[in-house]
């Protein structure tokens, strides 16, 4: 569109006034911002969801959660390495987050990768997760958390994710920001090994992946 108005511009009124300049300049920033989100969407986002899933070596028979898991990136990516395993979506399904974003898009995404039958989708905020204590092996959310505004609320949700994984269960959280906060919340309720990856430039915004381990249950 810059770019067009550039050319037109230029067509009526010469070459060297400003509106050509400013045109063709937006245009070609607009162009290449076009560009990245591209890439990172269809290119980026993936590799880095493959990276994430290979260092959390599923065995196949795992109990994955996906929290804030949208049209199902990475609810789709684990449950295509499960076999006996069970792969759960959680949502609010907030538009405003991600488009066409709602549980009918990410379960005909899950049937597109024929893997529907290993998952399972629900309705629900992070905060308040609607799952007993301790019943994941694994538990992952990607560029969720951060669009719960509050720090309480969002170490809320922190609290949460500590409370429903098994106890030797694993985590990978990948967010754009406030994962150094995410650290002590996650030690305070009990995460080991909590450690902060990053940045991985998948959108112009870096992404940091946080990683961590429930602490096992003591032995006999
Ligand atoms: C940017 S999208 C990311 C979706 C997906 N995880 C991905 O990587 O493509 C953020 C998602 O978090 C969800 N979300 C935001 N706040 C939430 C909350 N409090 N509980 C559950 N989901 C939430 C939104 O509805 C949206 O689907």
């Amino acid at each position: 569109m810059a770019i067009s108005l550039a050319i037109a511009s230029r067509a009526f009124l010469g070459p060297r006034q400003p509106w050509f300049l400013i045109g063709l300049g937006s245009g070609i920033s607009m162009l290449l911002t076009a560009i990245i989100m591209l890439w990172g969407s269809k290119v980026g986002k993936i590799s880095l969801r493959e990276g994430v899933l290979d260092r959390l070596s599923l065995r196949g028979d795992e109990v994955v959660l996906d929290i804030g898991c949208g049209r199902g990136l990475f609810l789709v990516g684990a449950a295509r390495r499960l076999n006996t395993g069970r792969a759960f979506g959680i949502d609010l399904w907030k538009t405003e987050d991600q488009s066409g974003n709602s549980p009918q898009t990410t379960l005909e995404n899950a049937r597109a990768e024929e893997v529907a039958s290993r998952v399972e989708i629900k309705t629900g905020d992070a905060r308040q997760l609607p799952f007993e204590t301790n019943t994941f092996d694994i538990i992952v959310s990607s560029w969720a958390l951060h669009n719960i505004y509050h720090p309480e609320e969002r170490a809320k949700a922190l609290r949460q994710i500590a409370r429903v994984l098994k106890p030797g269960g694993r985590l990978a959280i990948i967010d754009i920001r406030h994962t150094a906060e995410y650290v002590g919340v996650l030690r305070a309720a009990g995460i080991e090994e909590v450690r902060r990856t990053g940045p991985n430039f998948v959108f112009f915004i870096p992404s940091f992946i946080l990683w961590g381990k429930k602490q096992p249950l003591p032995g006999p």
